[in-house]
């Protein structure tokens, strides 16, 4: 449970709200990398509950901005994105990706005061498939986060989708490793997995114990159970990077890559940006996918993006039409929940507590352990940068992200880390294990 003030204090993210200045200090994913080609039409980007657009330049250059024309507000989303710059349409005035304004053509000739005229535009970097964007305060930006792919920059990196909801309660979605036994495979009996798959283990017994530990760039916790035996166990590795990532407990650790952003958009939108070496064959086309049946692939299919400032990347299952829910499945027992498959899930449920959900409300287990680690971190860090301008963790070190999660069978005796130093750390390859072996969880 969290008070009134600690839940709207840790949920808001608009500008000068101490949560919205804690994400203002790192990088933040605005967009995938092939939103923006050169010589497009302005994007609408909302983001941290601010409203930028972005343009590519002829010669390829990202460029991220205001809304707002300096001269008499009217919006640059109108303008013409010409050459290496952008130009607002009402008067002309043209403005160059550093913002200054390089011509002025309804003032005079020999006039210098275009020299005295700014358009605010910010640093933006372009790594791991996604377009990332400093927004805070520092002349010069902090590094870039180090996850471990970031140098691959093709366009199969990454994809992303919207969630209508707060962002912490889609962050705490990929933090609530007891979910998946029940969400996801309420429905299943061992005899449905593999045998000797972490998802048999997952399936034999559904109330995982925890050990959680802060870390340099947030918390990782690990949740585990027998593995078929007295003698082993199954552990569940996961992770929170500060300030909105998650490296979630699926698969096998050591082989697995991957990072999901919970980025806001504002207080009740949040733009997931999942970003993984091959991540791209997840945005293929229904009639392509592979691995999933015809209702998920129909369920998670993009609408048409518009350009509304929340029009992008929203899939077909959503509120208004109850996320597609299919009664007869759920009462057949096939399924748990009737929904299309665990992306859906997750999108329901994180959809069904609201915009923003009132936390004095809840009432936490022993298996929310991670949940209220989070918080804590989240709040503390957002109250000493507020009150003594502490800089937040793992800003200023990129190697800290530099970290995998992911499922494994260690002895009984076993210490968590000790054991799992090398399978966390990025860099290391593991051709000796299988990645099958999760069968699924
Ligand atoms: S409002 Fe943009 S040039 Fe006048
Ligand atoms: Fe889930």
């Amino acid at each position: 449970m969290l008070s009134k003030v600690d839940n709207e204090t840790i949920c808001r993210v608009g500008r000068g709200t101490p949560m919205g200045d804690l994400m203002r200090e790192y990088w933040v994913p605005f967009a995938l990398s092939t939103e923006l080609t050169p010589d497009c039409d302005p994007v609408r980007i909302l983001v941290l509950g601010q409203r930028f657009l972005a343009i590519r330049t002829t010669s390829g250059t990202p460029m991220l901005m205001d809304e707002e024309c300096p001269h008499r507000g009217a919006s640059m989303w109108y303008g013409r994105n010409e050459g290496e710059g952008i130009r607002c349409v009402y008067h002309g005035w043209k403005f160059d990706g550093g913002g200054r304004c390089v011509d002025m053509p309804n003032e005079p000739p020999g006039s210098n005061f275009k020299d005295k005229v700014r358009l605010s535009t910010y640093p933006v970097s372009e790594a791991g498939g996604l377009l990332w964007a400093y927004l805070g305060p520092r002349a010069t930006p902090p590094p870039m986060p180090g996850f471990e792919w970031m140098g691959e920059n093709d366009d199969s990196t990454a994809w992303a989708f919207q969630r209508e909801c707060n962002w912490l309660q889609a962050l705490e979605g990929d933090i609530d490793t007891s979910h998946f036994g029940f969400l996801h495979v309420g429905h299943a009996e061992p005899d449905d997995a593999p045998e000797d798959s972490f998802l048999r283990y997952t399936i034999e017994d559904r109330a995982p114990r925890y050990k959680v530990l802060d870390t340099e760039f947030g918390a990782t916790y690990g949740a585990y159970r027998p593995a078929g035996g007295d003698d082993r166990l199954y552990w569940r590795f996961a992770h929170f990077l500060f300030p909105f990532y998650t490296m979630v407990p699926t698969g096998v650790l050591g082989t697995k890559l991957q990072i999901r952003a919970w980025v806001p958009m504002d207080d009740s939108h949040t733009m997931a940006f999942h970003s993984a070496p091959g991540a791209r064959r997840y945005t293929a086309p229904a009639s392509q996918k592979v691995g999933i049946t015809e209702r998920e692939a129909t369920a998670t299919e993009f609408l048409p993006n518009t350009t509304d400032w929340l029009g992008r990347f929203r899939i077909a299952a959503r509120r208004e039409n109850d996320h597609l829910i299919d009664r007869a499945l759920q009462r057949s027992g096939e399924s748990y929940t009737g929904l299309a498959g665990v992306n859906v899930e997750d999108q329901a449920i994180t959809e069904s507590m609201g915009d923003i959900y009132d936390r004095t409300k809840e009432h936490l287990g022993s298996s929310d352990v991670m949940v209220i680690r989070v918080r804590r971190r989240l709040l503390a860090a957002a109250r000493a940068l507020a009150d003594a301008a502490t800089t937040p963790p793992a800003v200023d070190a990129p190697e800290a992200y530099r970290q995998r999660s992911g499922g494994i069978v260690l002895p009984a005796d076993a210490d968590w880390m000790e054991a799992t130093a090398e399978l966390r750390s990025a860099g290391v390859d593991h051709p000796e294990l299988d990645p099958s072996l999760a069968g699924g969880a």
